[in-house]
């Protein structure tokens, strides 16, 4: 059964060993690698949300519902990050700067995220994350550091893929949407 305080402990022991997300991807991958357990310990999704497990200075774990075919645009984390998808699934598009053009972007990779994957985010990955399929998806999400309390955290515009600072309040307000969208659905 999975179980919050004993994953946090073990994410606390990776740490301990090496401050990179190397240990702590395999503690997330040993977690959905059995994703009923993780359903049953957090609940069934319901609706989209951002929700906070875990918040300290160094280590940040989040439960990310996902609505159907929700999308959020690119951003950096200025920490590493571990996804681990235990319902549903997740497209992320990898960007990079794009030389001698400050503050835009190009895309640079993509990776499809199934159930009982656990990808590792280096400090510096730009990403933007699509829920391609018409149910809510599920991830715990782990950071190296504070999310909320971020330095030197940009999001790109959408549209121009131009570089602006990270908005928080934008960020909670997309999964309001979200759920309004889908509850007009349904
Ligand atoms: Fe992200």
């Amino acid at each position: 059964m999975f179980d919050l305080d004993r994953f946090v402990a073990d994410c606390r022991s990776a740490l301990a060993v090496d401050s990179s997300h190397k240990h702590v991807r395999e503690v997330v991958a040993r977690a959905v690698s059995d994703p009923a357990s993780v359903l049953k310990s957090l609940g069934e999704p319901t609706c989209a949300g951002l929700n906070t497990l875990h918040r300290s200075s160094d280590l940040t774990v989040l439960n990310i519902v996902w609505a159907p075919k929700m999308t959020v645009i690119p951003h950096n984390h200025a920490m590493w990050a571990v996804i681990g998808i235990y319902t549903g699934r997740e497209d992320n598009i990898f960007w990079r700067r794009l030389p001698g053009n400050a503050g835009k972007l190009e895309a640079a990779g993509a990776k499809a995220l199934c159930e009982r994957d656990a990808e590792p985010l280096g400090h510096n990955i730009i990403h933007s994350v699509t829920n391609p399929i018409p149910r809510l998806t599920g991830a715990i999400h782990v950071y190296g550091g504070d999310f909320f309390n971020p330095t030197h955290r940009s999001e790109w515009d959408p549209e121009t893929l131009l570089e602006g600072p990270f908005n928080p309040e934008r960020a909670i307000r997309q999964f309001e949407e979200a759920n309004a969208i889908l509850a007009n659905r349904q």
